[in-house]
């Protein structure tokens, strides 16, 4: 039963899968890095004993590569515990030093692995052997995302998790209980389910479950009824995994920004394989990335000049190393991938190395090719990505710059610690911002459906509302295939400014009236150009922003934030807008017709 949760689960991509098992002689688990299919082989060669209860988990590496070692589950308290975790724990590496000092010891590079010995601990110390009593105390001192499932050889038939900030819901059977991220896992065998809230602990046998709070006190989740079928379960409800994608993407920021930053303001990133020193010492930045990556780069160039002093160059993959471009040893190469398997920019990256170059990878796929073949790697925390139309691996793209940026704005002193933190401050506001966007998703979807036999649509920008224009443009022309293109605003005058003629839709991206005034008005003056022309504008503002109602059809208000972070915010209705349209369409968003989600050939 848990292999069939597991494999309902697959859709969300995954790179290794195990399982464990309560039985009379305790526990028994298996566990195997790549496709279900590996970790069945396993089985089928050293089968499990029958067992009515038993906990599975399909990971996706972020601390640690995608080893047999570091799938779940993870054992501890002398294999008579086992657990198995979503979500990435803040504070692993000081309580793993803590739990090292009283001579644990650990087999992986997981953070999971530090809580089940830290569960372990627990329960053998001032958990008194009691499994959620010491799940309870354990929680409470785990900073982070965590979904934290357990089981223990003295507890027979029991199952205890752990939520904050990570999805679990309970599944209620006829004499048997489930408990998942989601529904998929268990909406083939029933169709009762209770959602947990944050903090809380829920203690399952098969046929009772109880809640409490970190503290023991008694807690309740939230009842419901699943109606969706099975295919919508692994789309959380949503009509397509593009759909899902788009409303993940607060998580996707603040997981991308969590344990990379302290209330200080001082900055951490993972397996910065570059001498500090070295990266003091470079001239310039070359970007190297394709699609929607390169235009995650190209708002990173705003914000890294702007905030480090150094010379950003942004080259697309497929160009850069045919045009004998001037790399040495004291260029920083940071190649922007989802997949990290683009074929393009592993060649780029590659050509950039043979030229001396330092090379850092932004990935969203733990162990892939192009962060292996790295010197440094900074993982964007987005989670899988299904939709071939890449959407919360931008945001977080965008957000990883941004620390690469304030990390070399520290190290090389060009920002003292107190303008970092008031910047890391406004980053941190950024997912809920986002929600609040998401929440008013109807204004746009109503504009989609009424435009969905349009047949060009153009999009303007200016500064980093350049490259969200640009990816605006491609979302629609990649899922609704409709001809649209995204200019600089200023450049329309030199030409593109013909296109306009009566009805033509025009999508502009206006920066903040708070910001340089200059860039404002421009923009402004740019809608006039446009609209006197006869063109439909479609503007992208900032809240309160009154200049620009009178030259707008429609305006869809943005919170404010920072100029350098409003591309956070202003992509994410151009994102809705594309999946609204293309859905009225009928096309397939997920899998739009010729393209791939890896690009893995030249
Ligand atoms: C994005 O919506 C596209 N699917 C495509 O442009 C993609 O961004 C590009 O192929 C680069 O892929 P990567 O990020 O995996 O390298």
């Amino acid at each position: 039963m848990v292999l069939e949760g597991l494999r309902r689960l697959e859709y969300r991509g995954y790179d290794s899968a195990g399982v464990a098992v309560l039985t009379d002689q305790g526990i028994e688990a298996r566990k195997k890095s790549g496709k279900l299919a590996n970790l069945i082989n396993v089985i089928e060669e050293e089968p499990l004993s029958a067992s009515l209860t038993g906990i599975g988990h399909t990971r996706w590496a972020t601390h640690g590569g995608p080893t047999d070692q570091n799938a779940h589950p993870h054992l501890a308290d002398s294999g008579n515990l086992a657990v198995i975790h979503n979500g990435i724990i803040e504070n692993f590496a000081e309580i793993k030093q803590e739990l090292l000092a009283k001579g644990h010891t650990f087999l992986s590079e997981t953070d999971t692995e530090v809580a089940a010995v830290l569960l372990g601990d627990i329960y053998r110390g001032e958990g008194a052997q009691d499994l959620t009593k010491s799940l309870q105390i354990a929680s409470r001192k785990l900073e982070g995302a965590f979904t934290l499932l357990a089981v223990h050889r003295d507890h027979p038939g029991v199952v205890v998790a752990s939520r904050r900030n990570s999805p679990l819901v309970v599944g209620l059977g006829e004499n048997e209980n489930f408990l998942g991220s989601d529904v998929s896992g268990f909406i083939d065998f029933t169709r009762r389910a209770v959602e947990l809230g944050q903090d809380q602990i829920v203690t399952i046998t098969p046929d009772a479950h109880e809640i409490t709070d970190f503290f023991g006190q008694p807690a309740e989740g939230k009842e419901f009824t699943v109606d969706w079928d099975a295919a919508a379960a692994e789309k959380g409800g949503f009509d397509s995994f593009m759909a899902k994608e788009i409303h993940d993407q607060p998580a996707a920021v603040a997981d991308t920004l969590l344990g990379r930053a302290d209330a200080e303001g001082r900055l951490t990133l993972d397996e910065l394989r570059i001498d500090p020193e070295e990266l003091k010492g470079i001239s310039k930045i070359i970007v190297l990335a394709c699609g929607t990556s390169a235009y995650a780069g190209s708002v990173a160039k705003y914000a890294i000049e702007s905030w480090c002093r150094i010379p950003v160059e942004v080259e697309l993959s497929h160009e850069f190393r045919y045009r004998e471009p001037i790399v040495d040893e004291k260029t920083l190469i940071v190649s922007i991938s989802q997949s990290g398997e683009t074929m393009d920019t592993l060649m780029a990256v590659r050509y950039a190395k043979e030229q001396g170059a330092k090379t850092l990878s932004i990935c969203n796929t733990n162990g892939s090719t192009i962060p292996r073949e790295s010197d440094a790697v900074l993982y964007t925390h987005a989670g899988p990505e299904i939709a071939v139309a890449s959407t919360k691996a931008f945001l977080a793209q965008i957000t990883a710059t941004y620390i690469l940026g304030l990390y070399l704005a520290h190290l090389r002193g060009n920002l003292f610690t107190g303008q970092i933190k008031d910047i890391l401050a406004d980053l941190g506001k950024i997912p809920a911002k986002i929600q609040d966007i998401l929440d008013r998703g109807d204004e746009i979807k109503d504009l989609a459906v009424s435009m969905a036999e349009n047949q060009s649509v153009l999009f303007l920008g200016r500064h980093v509302g350049y490259p969200v224009a640009m990816e605006g443009a491609l979302k629609l022309k990649e899922i609704a295939y409709i001809h649209a293109e995204g200019f600089a605003a200023g450049e329309l005058k030199h030409g593109p400014i013909a296109l306009i003629d009566d009805g033509q839709p025009v999508f502009v991206v206006v920066p903040s009236p708070r910001g340089r005034d200059s860039l404002h008005a421009k923009v402004v003056s740019n809608i006039q150009e446009v609209r006197a022309r006869g063109a439909k504008t479609l503007v992208i503002a900032e809240e309160g922003d009154e200049a620009v109602k009178q030259y707008a059809e429609f305006v869809f208000y943005v919170p404010e934030t920072p100029t350098l972070l409003m591309p956070l915010l202003a992509t994410v209705p151009l994102q809705i807008f594309a999946c609204e349209l293309a859905t009225a369409k009928g096309f397939d968003v997920d899998q739009p017709r010729n393209l791939a989600k890896s690009v893995t050939v030249e």
